[in-house]
């Protein structure tokens, strides 16, 4: 497949687009198998890139997973803990659930450190501080990392920021841990709630996921289990975008609306008509829309992974919105390529001022990470002209099937 996505926009979106399940979900839930001494049997799962690396991760592991369309049936009783050198370790963040999941288990593991968009730093201590905590000893000798605990103890473990990564890993680590492990101020997006209804299925004892405080009682062996991952939050918020940008009559479907709250309500402050069901957001056409200003917080607050689609949006809003990013301050390598389309965006580290409204041109752009991809598609479905975006493997890294997706209603893209 070429590597790179041309639009030609200007067309308006009419029709249903339905999210696949989430990415974020997933991509903790599949090395969390290593724990299930059973097979685990996995539906609804969404075809992306990360999810073939940790399949292949897993598989290095000697873990059989079988795939049927979107099913996953995966079998951890033969899983060897061999060091998990493998180049795919490096090119996605989410690697590093196997740290968490090998020590869980088998109390040891070694392997590379983790890849993943580049955002800025991002450093794992809060992760590493909560192995420590339960008893595990940290090596480090350049990019390999060797965890190592002659016992797993269950501790009382603050985690100075509310990290998604450091919770779910913590969680990980603490299931076969002696006693009970308390997690404070973690963090409480609803992907953590997914796997610890997982978890709990195959036998775990994790109370309090959702909230800022989790215990965790140690148990002894986790059996197997079928689960249904939750739709993803970011990609259903990205086609509710891009809907309000270039929409007509649009149903995003497999929504579960609580889970984009902080979006649907800055949406409707901007004057876009949304109609929302149980399990769907409907975005009628809208115009005029306002500028806002808008504040990145961990869940559920507005989502750092769509201040930057939100951005196109707001190229088409009267007046001035300001974005203030408190999670990822180096977020706005899409700012540049907009401001290419004819956007007029100031930005600088954990900041930026988007001046409305400005009508945007196509552009030969590049993607730098997976949802400054999604905010250049929407631009460009927005632009009047071609839009070329390069590097467009960012974007399948999280998006299953975007191009036909948006072609499907209605969008001139391939
Ligand atoms: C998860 O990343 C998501 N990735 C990110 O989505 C998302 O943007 C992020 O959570 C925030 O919601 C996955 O779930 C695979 P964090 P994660 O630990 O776990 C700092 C996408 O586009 N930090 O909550 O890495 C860190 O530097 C991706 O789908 C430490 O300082 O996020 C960052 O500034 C991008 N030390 C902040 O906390 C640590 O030990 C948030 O990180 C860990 C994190």
């Amino acid at each position: 497949m070429e590597d790179i996505i041309r639009i030609r926009g200007g067309r308006k979106l009419n029709g249903e687009v339905r999210v696949s399940s989430c990415k974020n979900s997933v991509v903790a839930i599949l090395p969390s198998v290593v724990l299930a001494s059973e097979i685990v049997k996995l539906y609804d799962v969404p075809n992306i890139k990360d999810v073939q690396i940790l399949i292949k991760l897993l598989e290095f592991l000697n873990v059989k997973v079988t795939a049927d369309d979107d099913e996953l049936t995966i079998d951890p009783t033969n899983i060897s803990n061999i060091d998990l050198l493998d180049d795919d370790v490096m090119k996605l963040r989410a690697s590093y659930y196997f740290m968490g999941a090998l020590l869980g288990r088998f109390k040891h593991v070694r392997m590379y450190s983790p890849g993943g968009c580049n955002l800025g730093p991002r450093p794992i201590d809060l992760h590493l501080k909560g192995f420590e905590a339960l008893g595990a000893r940290i090596k480090q000798e350049g990019n390999i990392i060797e965890i190592t605990a002659d016992e797993l103890l269950g501790d009382d473990i603050y985690l100075d920021f509310a990290s998604v990564g450091a919770t779910i890993n913590i969680m990980l680590a603490a299931c076969f841990a002696r006693g009970r492990t308390t997690i404070e101020n973690a963090a409480k997006e609803p992907e953590i709630i997914d796997l610890s209804s997982m978890l709990n299925k195959m036998g775990a004892q994790i109370r309090g996921a959702g909230t800022s405080e989790i215990t965790i009682n140690g148990v002894n062996r986790l059996k197997g289990c079928i689960h249904d991952i939750i739709p993803d939050r970011i990609e259903a918020g990205t086609y509710i975008i891009a809907a309000a940008a270039c929409g007509e009559d649009v149903t995003v479907s497999n929504v579960i609306p609580q889970h984009i709250e902080a979006l649907t309500s800055k949406l409707e402050e901007m004057g876009v008509r949304l109609e929302q069901g149980r399990d769907y957001v409907r975005v009628l056409r809208s115009e005029g829309l306002k500028g806002v200003d808008i504040i990145t917080q961990p869940f559920p607050g507005f989502a750092t992974d769509l201040q930057q689609p939100l951005t196109a949006l707001l190229t088409k809003a009267e007046g001035d919105s300001h974005i203030e990013e408190t999670i990822y301050a180096e977020r706005f390598k899409h700012c540049k390529e907009l401001n290419q389309m004819g956007a007029d965006i100031e930005y600088k580290t954990g900041e930026s001022m988007v001046h409305g409204p400005t009508p945007l041109h196509g552009a030969d752009i590049f993607a730098t990470d997976l949802r400054c991809g999604a905010s250049l598609v929407i631009a460009g479905l927005m632009a009047q002209g071609e839009t070329i975006i390069h590097n467009a493997y960012h974007i399948y890294r999280g998006y299953d099937s975007i191009v036909n997706k948006l072609k499907a209603i209605g969008a001139d893209i391939e």
